[in-house]
This record gives C-alpha cells, sequence and structure tokens, in this order.
C-alpha cells in the first residue's frame, strides 16, 4: 500500500452482516474496504467464521505468518469459550459476537487506525527475492538443494516467510522431501487463475514444519491445464507480495514457462557436477542465457554438486572451460542425502553436523550475506 488508508477485507457470507460492516467503515476516516480479489498485503481482515473452524483458523493463522493480513478480526455467533481460545491463540486481534456491537467495533477499527498512522515511517511493501534452481542434467541434486535451503533458510531466520515451488510439471518431489501430503497444488491454480488471491493461494499452500509454505506441483496434469508464462508471472507475482524468499524447483526443462520463471527470477542457482556433460550443458545454458537475454551472468551461481576433492576435473579447468565463476561447491555425500529422502527429512533433521549440512548452511549465507550477519533483510546479493 502506498496511501494511509486502512485496506480491509471483508470475508463475511451473511450479506445484512456485510453491509453493516461497510457502512461502519465508510462512516470512519481513513478506512476503505477492497475487493476480494485485491492482491495481498491487506491491513485488516474482517472475517465470518463458517463451519469447518480448525480450517479456518488454520488459514487465518498462515495469512498472518505470511503478512497477507496485518491483523485479523473474526465475527461470528459462536461464543464457546473453546473457540475463544483457539482465535486468541491464532493471534486474532478481536472476536466480535452477534448482535454486533456496533460501538465495540468502531473502537477497535479506531485502534488498528492509530496503530498503523504510529508506524507510519511508510515500510516499503513486501517484494520478495526469487531463487530459482536450476539443473544443467537431470538428477544432479536440484532439488535436494531447493528442498534444504529453503528450509534452512527458514529454520534459521524465523523472521523471514520462505516459500518453495515445485516447478517439475510431472515427477515432483518435493512432497517426498519433506514427507508432506498435499491436498492440492498448482494445478488448483492454473485451474482457477482467475480466483488467484493471497487467501486462495494460503489455501493451497503447506506449511512444513521447518516454517517453509510449500506449492507442490500436480504430478500429473489430469484435467488441469499446463501453465502458461503469463500464469507463472501472475503466480510469481502473488508470492514475492507474500514472502520474502521464494525458491523454485525449476528442474531441467527449457519451456515457455520455465524461460519466463527464469527471467523474472532474481538469482539462479545452476547445478552441475564436475563431469564432462555436465560442463557442457552448463556452457550451452550459459549461452542460451546470454542470446536470449534472460538473466544477467552476474545474477547466475554455479553450485558444483557432489564435488570430491580429487576430483579428474579441477576447479580451475572447469571454471575457464565455462567461463563462469564457479559459486559453491557441496561436497559428495550420498548416504546422507539419500538418508534424508527415504525418512522425509531435511539434511539438517538428521545430520545437522555433517560436511554437506555445512556446506549447505555456507551457501545459504553466502546468497543472503545480510541475514546471516544480523537481523537485516537479506537482499544484498540479489541485483536487478
Ligand atoms: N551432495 C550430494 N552427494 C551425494 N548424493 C547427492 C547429493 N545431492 C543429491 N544427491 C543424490 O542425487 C540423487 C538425485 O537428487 P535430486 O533428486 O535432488 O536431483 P534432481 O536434480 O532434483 O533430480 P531430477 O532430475 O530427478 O529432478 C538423489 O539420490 C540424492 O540422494
Ligand atoms: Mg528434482
Amino acid at each position: 500500500m502506498t496511501d494511509n488508508t486502512i485496506s480491509i477485507n471483508l470475508v463475511i457470507k451473511d450479506e445484512r452482516l456485510k453491509r453493516k460492516f461497510e457502512d461502519m467503515i465508510a462512516s470512519l476516516k481513513g478506512l476503505r474496504v477492497v475487493a476480494a480479489t485485491t492482491p495481498p498485503p491487506v491491513d485488516l481482515l474482517i472475517i465470518e467464521l463458517g463451519g469447518q473452524i480448525d480450517k479456518e483458523f488454520k488459514l487465518i493463522r498462515s495469512l498472518l505468518d505470511s503478512g497477507a493480513a496485518g491483523d485479523v478480526f473474526i465475527v461470528s455467533a459462536n461464543t464457546n469459550p473453546a473457540v475463544l481460545l483457539q482465535a486468541i491463540k491464532t493471534g486474532v486481534k478481536e472476536y466480535f459476537s452477534l448482535p454486533l456491537d456496533v460501538e465495540e467495533v468502531t473502537q477497535a477499527l479506531c485502534a488498528i487506525r492509530e496503530k498503523k498512522n504510529k508506524s507510519a515511517v511508510s515500510a516499503p511493501s513486501r517484494k520478495g527475492k526469487i531463487l530459482d534452481v536450476i539443473g544443467s542434467k537431470g538428477g544432479v541434486g536440484s532439488t535436494t538443494i531447493a528442498v534444504n535451503l529453503a528450509a534452512e533458510l527458514a529454520g534459521r531466520h524465523p523472521e523471514l516467510t520462505v516459500a518453495l515451488v515445485d516447478m517439475n510439471m510431472l515427477f515432483g518431489d518435493i512432497p517426498l522431501f519433506l514427507e508432506i501430503q498435499p491436498k492440492y497444488h498448482w494445478g488448483e491454480i492454473t485451474k482457477n487463475i482467475d480466483r488467484l488471491d493471497a487467501t486462495f493461494l494460503m489455501n493451497i499452500l503447506v506449511r512444513h514444519i521447518s516454517g517453509v509454505h510449500v506449492l507442490p506441483s500436480p504430478g500429473y496434469l489430469n484435467g488441469y491445464p499446463a501453465p502458461t508464462p503469463e500464469t507463472i508471472e501472475n503466480l510469481l507475482g502473488h508470492l514475492q507480495k507474500l514472502f520474502d524468499v521464494v525458491i523454485i524447483d525449476g528442474g531441467q526443462s527449457l519451456n515457455h514457462t520455465s524461460l519466463r520463471t527464469l527471467e523474472i527470477s532474481d538469482t539462479v542457482l545452476l547445478v552441475a557436477l564436475l563431469s564432462l556433460p555436465c560442463m557442457s550443458n552448463s556452457n550451452k545454458i550459459l549461452k542460451s542465457f546470454d542470446s536470449l537475454k534472460l538473466i544477467s551472468r552476474e545474477n547466475v551461481r554455479l553450485v558444483v554438486n557432489r564435488y570430491l576433492k580429487n576430483s579428474e576435473i579441477s576447479l580451475k579447468d572447469a571454471q575457464e572451460s565455462i567461463q563462469h565463476d564457479i559459486f559453491w561447491t557441496i561436497p559428495n555425500d550420498y548416504q546422507t542425502t539419500m538418508s534424508a529422502i527415504n525418512q522425509g527429512k531435511t539434511i539438517n533433521a538428521i545430520a545437522s553436523k555433517s560436511e554437506i549440512m555445512k556446506s549447505l548452511r555456507g551457501l545459504s549465507d553466502a546468497l543472503f550475506p545480510q541475514q546471516a550477519q544480523a537481523g537485516k533483510k537479506p537482499w544484498k546479493l540479489f541485483k536487478r
């Protein structure tokens, strides 16, 4: 929001009740009701509880966590103390029972307005940074790196909101890597692109215990339209408004949508092994980036995975052959990575002190140096 008015989203089914809120808001200066389709964030969400209380509280929590809603008021006829307690625990600011006490609501709205005026040191609206992790070949470890980097960032920096998007059209592995059972995936988005807003998106994302919000891939396209470059742009635009960091497991495909993703990304992690085929592919990929002007070279970080110190190809030879610096190396540790995958856990959860984990932590710090040093926002490395 660039102005100082309080944006309010009303998610109220009862038309009469909704109108009552609209009238109250209209009578107060500095407050306005926004359309349900307005992209996030909103300052205040006023929501009428429906019949699926647990699900609704879960959604409210994720909207608050991600910053999609600054504050939440609930309105409900349900005065069960257990529900009120759940509302408090979820971080709901006010709980209005019915019939509505107009005076009480007005005071609460004025308090939100005052809070915003006090903190009007005009914080910039969030624009998360996009990191696209792509492989120079299949099986080089893009998913391992994307998943563990996202979990590491979210786990070690709770002040950061992190999303992880699986762009592998058919064989998205992220649910297996993180042992999550998502109900939805981005096929729902391509199918309902006109309905895409913060609420819809947060409903589809699955929260992993590390704090990462995951957008899985469909695993199949049965009945779901394939994403277009426009869909991807729309989706990533919304995710950037909700999250500080959006990490994409981009796989290897270089179709229209993945090219658009690369173009929108702030940084690309190109994952390769120290092998001739991988170096040759990396070379071709980098040249394509140059000729298509997709992303400038300085924003492409080459990561050598499964690195062995006694490798036949040296790091120096590899750098010279592709004319690009190697940004990071991750040691070879098949046992740990495989064991993490088989257990559906992050590497940090099963081997936090292993060399590979130290390396991944180092990669996270190298990508987000300011975050590593202080509690500040980490965008030094990202350039546009
Ligand atoms: N640093 C590493 N050391 C040893 N093995 C690794 C390392 N990183 C990943 N692996 C292993 O490589 C295999 C492939 O990993 P992963 O699924 O992350 O690759 P990918 O590039 O995403 O593959 P795909 O092309 O199938 O999407 C896994 O068995 C994993 O355990
Ligand atoms: Mg993969």
